[in-house]
């Protein structure tokens, strides 16, 4: 039955490049479209169609998003249903409740049905097959869409109705911003004060405290290898989108507003380009310490 429906999947960033590659090495009969065409190609060797154009997508049973804001959301739906329209789309990439009811009145005059199902998890997360999903939505379509979200991960959440995935992740996102942050304090805080980032890194983990984000942004930690896994300025919009919603709800969010703050100032200083966990240089300048690789072998908890 997996193989019997047909999928589309627009956007091979980071997450949706890994999403897809567990979709195709699954068997599934998948068609794939990235603007940058090449970031999709390697996805044929394991059986994917790439297309040229987002219309060759239009009549897929399931049409999966993943691309980075809902301007870009719209825009590619927007030319995908021009010919034609899918059964389903599931959405996965973060974007506001608003945006995303906004899509599915949308999509409902078109009389597509629409699951709102961001995810929790980076690129190596996804190979690791962690990946979560917390999904809302018409119960049938998730149970339909279901199988195929089980491939690229863990499972997921239903959480109900409507929009109210995406309240869970902009709320998961805001804690990711508040974590780094103060992930970075305190071991600039170790560091400082005369121990090597990866024996208090060491210690965290194994503790109450430790998780899996925390083990897994330990090598970056202790090594400074701040190659992207997510953007500074994608996770400035998530915090965005936490404030914002704090703002419609009547929810006060301190630590959220001077997290967003601080991650300002980072991209303020033309730090964009790497990994978010730059956010450990910022706070080793404003501590008056000069960071250097710790150069040692130490577990992300993803791989064993
Ligand atoms: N990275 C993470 O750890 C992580 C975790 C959970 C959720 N997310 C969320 O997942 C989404 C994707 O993140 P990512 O890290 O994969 O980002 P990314 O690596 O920057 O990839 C963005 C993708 O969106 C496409 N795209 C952007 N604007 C477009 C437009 N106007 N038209 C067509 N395609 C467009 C890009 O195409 P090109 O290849 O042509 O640029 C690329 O495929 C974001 O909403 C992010 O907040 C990320």
């Amino acid at each position: 039955m997996l193989t019997r429906t047909s999928l589309g999947w627009i956007g091979t960033g980071r997450m949706g490049y890994a999403m897809a590659e567990r979709l195709a090495k699954g068997g599934c009969d998948l068609a794939v479209w990235n603007r940058t065409r090449d970031k999709a190609k390697p996805l044929e060797k394991y059986g994917a169609k790439v297309v040229n154009h987002l219309g060759e997508l239009s009549t897929k049973d399931i049409l999966f998003v993943m691309v980075s804001t809902y301007e870009d959301v719209k825009e590619v739906i927007g030319k995908a249903l021009v010919q034609g329209k899918p059964k389903m789309v599931v959405e996965c990439s973060s974007i506001s409740l608003e945006g995303s009811a906004e899509l599915r009145e949308q999509l409902a005059a078109k009389g597509v049905e629409y699951l709102a199902a961001p995810v929790s998890g980076n690129a190596k997360v996804i190979k690791a097959g962690k990946l979560t999903f917390v999904v809302s939505g018409p119960k049938a379509a998730y149970e339909t869409a279901r199988p195929y979200l089980d491939m690229m991960g863990t499972g997921s959440s239903y959480v109900g109705e409507g929009e109210l995935a995406r309240i869970a992740k902009i709320c998961h996102n805001v804690m990711l911003g508040v974590v780094i942050q103060n992930l970075c304090e305190i071991t600039i805080l170790a560091e400082k004060a005369g121990m090597p980032r990866h024996a208090f890194l060491d210690f965290l983990n194994k503790s109450v405290m430790g998780s899996m984000f925390t083990r897994y942004k330990t090598p970056a930690l202790v090594n400074l290898d701040f190659h992207v896994t997510f953007t500074p300025k994608l996770l400035r919009k998530d915090l965005d989108l936490g404030l914002e919603a704090g703002r419609r709800f009547d929810v006060p969010m301190p630590l959220s507003a001077l997290t967003r703050d601080l991650l300002q100032q980072m991209i303020g200083h033309g730090m964009t380009e790497q990994d978010f966990s730059t956010l450990l240089l910022m706070q080793a300048k404003a501590s008056g310490i000069e960071l250097k690789p710790e150069n040692k072998e130490v577990g992300d908890g993803l791989s064993s």
